[in-house]
């Protein structure tokens, strides 16, 4: 870990992750693209271009996760802020600032010390965030950290204020599936103290049409953005995907309660990534499976979060039961634990 001081004065910058050029190799894409059936990392999603897509996604008609989101927020931050009084705050995938205005206006009302650590494995994003929120609030403070949720988590720099809250909004934590969501969560409470507490936003269960709306816009943004990762990975790789021979394809898996994303092969044809040494066959039909997004049921939810020591203290939704916002406190593990 090595923090360097840079020319503004409430700016720090930490990076975490002597990792990331594994994840620069590839093997993550390598591994999915030899399994059957064949997967590749949401991660990939976002190079410069799929993050403006997604920016575009979240203002379209039929995603109604961003806003509904940030209706609730808008109506109860001032309940959050009771409820967990001063803290700093540490946010997990920092890319939707919007949300973390209303938070970080509301607390900076409390006329405390005002820190904050955006978490993302994009440094060009931390370094844009970073310099327009110090410019918003003059008395905040921020140490940007570069890697991994995981390796952020592990490592996070100590606190400068008593109470720490971490936050991981937007239903992000539905990309994961149910073992690693247990995995993360067992971090989330590592990296806290008995007391601290965790803003979790998650998207709900909803009617069928709903949902498969969301992810078939009729101006197929979310086409474009599925199939730019493909674009990506020529970019990046030195790869020959043509994305004319692949097809959004995204549904509804009731049984496992998620939507699915896949990249649907439309001929038969054979595709190299050159810099990965790379070459891999696709049947007509044949698909790649790019995300899930996961549609929680509150009540299973608060029961997981309770079992990882993470007590959910007060659950927010919309008027439609769409989406939640859960805010969790972190419990003592062990009699002694707590101060
Ligand atoms: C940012 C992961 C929450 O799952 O809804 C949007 C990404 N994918 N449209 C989601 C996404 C397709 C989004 N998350």
């Amino acid at each position: 870990m090595n923090a360097t001081m840079t020319e503004h004065d409430r700016l720090r910058w930490i990076t975490v992750d002597k990792d990331l050029p594994t994840i620069d190799r590839g093997e993550d894409i390598i591994a999915g693209l030899r399994s059957t059936p064949k997967t590749l990392p949401p991660r990939y999603f976002y190079d410069d271009r799929g993050s403006q897509l997604f920016e575009q996604i979240t203002d379209l008609p039929e995603y109604y996760p961003t806003r509904t989101e940030q209706a609730i927020l808008d109506t109860y931050v001032s309940e959050i802020i009771e409820l967990t009084g001063a803290c700093e705050i540490v946010e997990l995938g920092s890319g939707s600032s919007r949300k973390t205005h209303t938070l970080l206006t509301a607390y900076s009302q409390l006329d405390n010390p005002l820190h904050y650590y955006p978490i993302d494995v994009s440094a060009g994003i931390l370094r844009t965030t970073a310099l327009e929120l110090l410019a918003t609030y003059p008395q905040l403070n921020v140490c940007g950290v570069a890697g991994t949720y995981e390796r952020a988590l592990a490592k996070l720099p100590p606190r400068m204020v008593e109470n720490r809250m971490l936050m991981f909004l937007g239903s992000t934590m539905g990309n994961m599936d149910a073992r690693s969501c247990d995995l993360f969560l067992t971090q989330v409470q590592q990296a806290l103290q008995p007391g601290e507490f965790f803003l979790l936003g998650v998207d709900l269960q909803k009617p069928i049409d709903v949902l498969e709306a969301a992810y078939n816009d009729v101006q197929g943004v979310t086409a474009a953005f599925n199939l730019n990762m493909l674009q990506h990975l020529n970019d990046r790789f030195d790869g020959n995907f043509n994305l004319d021979n692949f097809a959004h394809y995204a549904f509804f898996n009731p049984v496992a309660s998620q939507i699915e994303m896949h990249l649907k092969s439309l001929t038969a044809q054979t595709v190299q990534l050159k810099a990965l040494d790379l070459e891999i066959s696709l049947q007509s039909g044949e698909t790649i499976h790019t995300e899930i997004s996961r549609k929680f049921h509150l009540p299973t939810l608060s029961d997981t979060l309770t079992t990882h020591a993470l007590q959910p203290l007060k659950v927010w939704t919309d008027p439609q039961s769409w989406f939640g916002l859960i805010l969790c406190q972190r419990q003592c593990l062990l009699a002694g634990d707590c101060p």
